[in-house]
């Protein structure tokens, strides 16, 4: 059997990152494409990882390129592409610098590989990710922001941290915008199906979820120059996994709604499944009256930064 081909396009280090994991994980052949200004850093990442495949039985290979020409018949393309906020520079500037990068790779890619399944992580992802379906005109089933896996597996860890038990056993769901607007459905969290609330008393569980809203910022702090990169890029992998194996995962992602849970024509985090259609539908479900309210909110949020974009 052919080895799928994965793009990665931005190869910072998300994308650093990603070319790592999936060598390790033999998932598939990888390209990275950059800006020209850093190609040759591309293509020393790739012979890097190239040299660490013997370690690990892994016979994938990986190049790195400037040159859309090389993204002819990718599999899967996952889009970290974009700057983060430099000192003196409000949100606008970002969106604007942001904009501009992903209308060029949209442009770009709809002519290399208009049949690839596209992963967006690049931020403000549910208006990135929004933006690049307009722009490239691809189908709705072919384009996913990675934002909702990160953040319920996030809350995931801090109820492990909490209770000591496995990240196997526990179950969260956030879905809505990836921000601090986003909405974490702890009534649907649970510890191998023991409710949450029964397992952590509720000034805890406010806690937790309180650091979920704001772990993105949290790390981002830490780090003092750049944001989290490790986590993103093994979720990007379990999306592509799920495509590529034709697995029919239920992963919380930034689809396109089209009446579900009350939304229409925006990306937004919801219970997504994934399978070698892309995405194959949307796992709606009724929420409560309160946690629609806070969906709503997150909307409007959404809502507003995609006005601001233009697109
Ligand atoms: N085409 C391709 N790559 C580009 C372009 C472009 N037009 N413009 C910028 N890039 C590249 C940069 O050269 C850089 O290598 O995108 C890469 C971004 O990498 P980093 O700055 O290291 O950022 P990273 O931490 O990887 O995050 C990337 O993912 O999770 C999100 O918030 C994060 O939006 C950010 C993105």
């Amino acid at each position: 059997m052919k080895r799928p081909k994965i793009a990665l396009i931005g190869g910072g280090n998300v994308g650093g990152t990603l070319a790592l994991l999936i060598a390790n994980q033999k998932l598939g052949d990888i390209c990275i494409l950059d800006i020209p200004d850093v190609e040759n850093i591309m293509k020393g990442k790739a012979l890097d990882v190239m040299q660490l495949r013997p370690h690990v039985g892994s016979d994938v290979n990986l190049m790195g390129t400037s040159d859309y020409e090389d993204l002819k018949n990718t599999d899967v393309a996952i889009i970290t592409a974009g700057i983060a906020r430099k000192p003196g520079m409000d949100r606008e500037d970002l969106l604007n610098i942001n904009i501009g990068i992903i209308t060029e790779v949209a442009n770009n890619l709809k002519q290399v590989a208009p049949n690839a399944f596209v992963i967006v992580l690049s931020n403000p992802l549910d208006a990135i990710v929004y933006s690049f379906y307009k722009i490239s005109g691809f189908p709705k089933n072919q384009v996913v922001g990675m934002a909702g896996a990160l953040d319920s597996g996030r809350f995931r860890t801090f109820v492990s941290m909490e209770t000591g038990f496995s990240v196997e056993d526990i179950q969260c769901l956030v879905l809505g915008g990836h921000g601090d607007t986003m909405v974490p459905i702890t009534r649907l969290s649970s510890v191998a199906g023991v409710p949450l609330e029964e397992v952590i008393p509720k000034d805890r569980i406010d806690e937790i979820v309180k650091r979920v809203r704001f772990a993105g910022g949290e790390i981002v702090k830490l780090y003092g120059t750049g944001s989290a990169y490790f986590a993103p890029a093994q979720c990007a992998i379990e999306m592509a996994e799920a495509y590529l194996m034709d697995k029919k995962r239920v992963i919380p992602c930034a689809s396109l709604c089209e009446g579900e849970f009350g939304i229409n024509g925006y990306f937004i985090g919801v219970p997504t499944v994934i399978g070698s259609g892309g995405v194959e539908r949307i796992l709606e479900f009724k929420l409560t009256t309160d946690e629609q309210a806070a969906l709503d909110k997150t909307l409007e949020v959404i809502k507003k930064t995609v006005a601001e974009t233009g697109v």
